[in-house]
């Protein structure tokens, strides 16, 4: 069966879509806040090495990577739903510019949607 990232083509579109996510998330007053303190080379990387894990289909312990990786932005800077739907917003319109498809990007926002709660640290678990 093909992966996401069979589908998605080629590295070179992961990085067109990072790059339009990350500048989506850094001109958006309601998101920038928490990427201020933020090395973006840093994070450009682990965004790229989190969805292309994703996308690959090895997503076991997905969910305890992004709790924890965000903890601390819930604990200390209030992050909440309204910051992650406006996360997704920029999510799925960097794949629409981008160029996918309407079913691969319904599937990966399915997904990216999926992580609410941990992102979020509702029910939070210890390993
Ligand atoms: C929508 C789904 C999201 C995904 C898939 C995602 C993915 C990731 C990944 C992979 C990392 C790197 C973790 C590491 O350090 O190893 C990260 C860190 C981070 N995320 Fe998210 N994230 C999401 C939502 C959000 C939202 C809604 C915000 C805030 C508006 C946010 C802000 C941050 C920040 C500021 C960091 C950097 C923490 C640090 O290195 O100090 N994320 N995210």
């Amino acid at each position: 069966m093909s992966t996401l990232m069979d589908r998605i083509g080629d590295e070179g579109t992961l990085d067109d879509i990072i790059a339009r996510f990350h500048e989506k998330l850094l001109v958006d007053d309601l998101t920038s806040p928490f990427f201020k303190n933020v090395d973006s080379e840093r994070l450009h990387r682990k965004q790229h090495w989190f969805l292309t894990m994703v996308f690959c289909g090895k997503s076991e312990g997905v969910a305890y990577y992004m709790q924890e990786s965000h903890a601390e932005l819930v604990r200390n800077m209030g992050l909440n739903e309204t910051h992650f739907k406006r996360t997704l917003e920029h999510l799925e319109s960097s794949l629409v510019e981008a160029g996918l498809g309407a079913d691969l990007i319904a599937e990966i926002m399915a997904l990216t949607a999926s992580l609410e709660d941990p992102i979020l640290n509702r029910n939070a678990k210890k390993l």
